[in-house]
């Protein structure tokens, strides 16, 4: 069967070259249909799951997730539930609708929405699909590595990811490993007050998160898959917590330099570059020299200008 996601381009940004003092690439998942990388992982998911027998796919994500399932839901020719949570925005119903989706809204937080989702799910031929936490989701994110391991004129020095659940983390992982880059670090970049995987590694296990106070609410997983934290035995992953003014800012940057909007979840990967988290890393000792980089450009729905305009004044960045 033929993946739902397409080959994304990948190229060296000049700005983020320049300001690094290395080759930066750019692997931009902001392209992909349904708007995020979100589809490698999801697409997998629900091709597998009709593969089984469903025949119905319900899904909780009133984000990108929950666009992924719905476009390939599409794609397969499957009926789709999207349950949201009361605080999704409209634009977001209006375009799963667009999709062919059912959207049912339910209470006001993604538990509310989720609990009910996994009622309806034990439908017989329903498939429950999760946003993050799935082998058949890291599965697919893996070939995000696989396409950008073609594409790059060298192995990378080093990968930069942000961090919600962890699928995304996860898949680049297996993904890199099966690839033969075991020895490339990673970053695993979050915001704070949806910093759940760097909770987890400090305390060496499984942190839940209060709530989520960030504005990069695409990154706010309360707790973080298990496999996520399970991988820090495994390979040197650097776990970085920035702030949303610098997740905005680093979105700011990235449109004025790429003429690309994308979403918080996705800015604090990027403020690993504007920050120039690198430089200070190897000056603490923690890394070693660089001869390139890799960050996956995850993109997001969740934004706008007028968005972009809300946070930079409620941050005091305007
Ligand atoms: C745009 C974007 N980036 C990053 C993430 C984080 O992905 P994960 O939850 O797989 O860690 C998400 C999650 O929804 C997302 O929508």
């Amino acid at each position: 069967m033929e993946p739902l996601h397409i080959k994304t381009p990948l190229f060296e940004s000049h700005a983020m070259t320049k300001l690094a003092g290395f080759p930066v690439y750019l692997k931009l998942e902001n392209v992909q249909p349904p708007g995020s990388f979100k589809i490698r992982g999801i697409g997998n998911l629900c091709q597998k799951a009709m593969q089984r027998g469903c025949n119905h796919m319900v899904c909780s994500s009133g984000g990108n997730a929950g666009l992924a399932a719905a476009y390939a839901a599409k794609k397969l020719k499957i009926p789709c539930t999207v349950i949201v949570p009361g605080s999704t925005p409209m634009f977001i119903v209006e375009r799963l609708r667009e999709e062919g989706a059912t959207v049912e809204i339910c209470g006001s937080s993604w538990d509310d929405a989720d609990a009910r989702t996994l009622t309806l799910a034990e439908q017989p031929g329903y498939a429950y699909i999760p946003p993050f936490n799935h082998p058949d989701i890291w599965e697919g994110v893996a070939s995000v590595i696989h396409e950008s391991a073609a594409q790059l004129p060298e192995k990378p020095s080093i990968v930069v990811v942000s961090v919600g659940g962890g699928g995304l983390l996860s898949g680049v992982l297996q993904g890199m490993h099966s690839v033969g880059w075991t020895d490339v670090p990673v970053v695993a970049m979050e915001t704070k007050g949806a910093d759940s995987f760097n909770a987890s590694v400090q305390a060496g296990k499984l942190v839940t998160l209060d709530a989520i106070t960030s504005v990069a609410k695409c990154l706010g997983a309360r707790r973080v898959a298990t496999n996520a934290l399970e991988w820090t035995k495994n390979h040197k992953i650097i776990s970085h917590v920035c702030s949303d003014k610098e997740a905005v800012l680093a979105c700011d940057k990235f449109a004025d330099d790429h003429r690309m909007l994308v979403e918080p979840a996705c800015g604090a990967a990027l403020a690993c570059v504007y920050e120039r988290l690198f430089k200070v890393w190897q000056e603490q000792g923690k890394l070693g020299e660089l001869k390139s980089a890799l960050v996956i450009v995850c993109g997001g729905n969740l934004v706008s200008l007028k968005a972009m305009k809300e946070w930079k004044d409620q941050l005091g960045l305007s």
